[in-house]
């Protein structure tokens, strides 16, 4: 019998863009080949936003645009980086374009709208959902799936972000 992946919680209350910055931070420093990152939350919630920051953390030089209309873009970091916006596409189509290869290669993957497509990702990966409160506030539901995952948010949770 199948049990269910293990899975660690936490939840981080960004105040502005800057503290979704050093959220991004720590997890570009530690994202590996085949780093799977799923985000969710309502348009404006700051997917494209944490993505671009993200990027930035990981070395990507120059400008990291939303890809809701190339589906999928391909950047050079310190490693690769797979930048996907899954919102128009149903499930059938994600797997007929063979996204998932995306999730096995040399890169790291960041999906905006991953909710669509959640029976084509990896077992361990790790989910962020994002909601827009007042102002420029986030709250971060950050669900660590499996290894490498649940580690990372067991890091936060005892350190918080900006110490490693
Ligand atoms: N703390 C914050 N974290 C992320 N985005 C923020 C924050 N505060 C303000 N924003 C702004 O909210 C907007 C989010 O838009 P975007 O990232 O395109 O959303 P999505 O991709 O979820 O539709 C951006 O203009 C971003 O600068
Ligand atoms: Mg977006």
């Amino acid at each position: 019998m199948e049990l269910h992946q293990a899975s660690v919680q936490w939840v981080y209350e960004a105040k502005n863009l800057q503290e979704t910055e050093q959220l991004a931070a720590y997890f570009a420093g530690q994202a590996k080949p085949g780093t799977v990152i799923a985000l969710d939350g309502d348009l404006g919630a700051g997917k494209t936003a944490f993505s671009q920051l993200f990027a930035k953390h990981l070395g990507v030089q120059g400008t990291v645009n939303s890809p809701t209309f190339t589906l999928i873009k391909e950047y050079e970091g310190r490693v690769p980086f797979y930048h996907m916006d899954v919102y128009r596409l149903t499930l059938e189509e994600a797997e007929d374009l063979g996204l998932d290869e995306y999730f096995y290669g040399d890169g790291v993957t960041l999906v905006e709208w991953a909710s669509i497509i959640v029976d084509i990702l990896p077992k361990e990966v790790l989910h962020i959902y994002i909601e827009a409160g007042a102002g420029t506030e986030r709250k971060m539901v950050l669900t660590g799936r499996g290894e490498p995952y649940e580690s990372w948010i067991t890091t936060l949770k005892r350190n918080g972000v900006g110490l490693e």
